[in-house]
């Protein structure tokens, strides 16, 4: 059974049509790495899954909701299910690890803000959270102010505070894009067993093509506001993946006259 179901997406900003008919299908469980140029729209079809956009035509189905159509408690309730990563962490800078996580619970306790705050939320959701932080090896930081911990370890809180919020879906956005490659690669890692573990249905974009050839079960590729490559990860080749990065990449570039093309050739 597919966990998310996507059909037939359009969606413009003014005049740019950013998606031009998305179709994806990802079954529960699945690992979707989503490749693609700045530009391209990957950010735009994240948002549509989580409701923080919607599609003027099409469907996006997460588990048995359709996202263009949820709003209000509804969305509310389906975002509890939909975890999200992203690249600059969104994490509070000026409060403990602990307490970033315990904001995983939001949405999830009767009593709301109040119940996840250190000081208030119940013996048992704060031993699940330092479950979480343990998990991802940053239990002894639990009392640190975010801001003091490295990015890599920002992202690892992060990670922890989706933990906590135990999603069957997961969005990652450029989940390492601003880590160096061994921290981020370090996180990826982390990342896959994580969501291994836990049975997760992933999509998770990348600019890295080296962890796209090593993470994931799958490979979708868009190129200005569709998807142009579809294949199991062990079926791609660098090659193959390169190509998304050449020609009209983005959605707000102008097509390539036939004049064009002859100059870029004759140059
Ligand atoms: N809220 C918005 N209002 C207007 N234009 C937008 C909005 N969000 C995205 N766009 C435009 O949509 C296009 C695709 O943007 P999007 O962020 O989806 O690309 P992306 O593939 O995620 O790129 P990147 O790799 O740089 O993150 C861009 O031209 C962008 O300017
Ligand atoms: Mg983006």
């Amino acid at each position: 059974m597919a966990n998310i179901q996507i059909q037939n997406v359009h969606k413009s900003f003014n005049d740019i049509h950013v998606l031009r008919g998305i179709d994806l299908a990802i079954p529960t469980g699945e690992c979707v790495i989503l490749l693609g140029a700045n530009g391209c729209g990957k950010s735009t079809l994240m948002r549509c899954l989580n409701g923080l956009t919607y599609p003027e035509q099409g469907s996006v189905v997460v588990g048995d909701q359709d996202m263009a159509k949820t709003r209000g408690r509804r969305l509310r309730r389906q975002r509890q299910r939909i975890g999200v990563v992203f690249q600059h962490f969104n994490l509070v800078d000026n409060v403990s690890v602990f307490q970033n996580v315990l904001y995983g619970a939001l949405g999830q306790q009767p009593g709301g803000l109040a119940t996840t705050l250190q000081a208030l939320a119940p013996q048992s959701l704060r031993q699940r959270a330092m479950q979480c932080l343990d998990r991802v090896g940053l239990a002894d930081q639990a009392t640190q102010p975010c801001r003091e911990l490295s990015g890599g370890q920002q992202q690892r809180v992060a990670i922890a505070r989706t933990l906590l919020q135990a999603p069957d879906v997961l969005i990652a956005d450029e989940p390492v894009a601003s880590l160096d490659p061994r921290a981020g690669r370090a996180v990826m890692e982390l990342l896959i067993d994580i969501v291994r573990e836990r049975g997760m249905t992933v999509l998770c974009s990348l600019h890295q093509l080296e962890l796209a050839s090593e993470y994931g079960d799958r490979v979708v590729g868009m190129k200005a506001g569709r998807i142009e490559l579809d294949a199991p990860r062990h079926e791609l080749d660098r090659d193959t993946m390169a190509g998304l990065y050449q020609g009209v990449v983005r959605v707000d570039e102008q097509q390539p006259t036939p004049a064009d093309t002859a100059l870029a050739y004759s140059a």
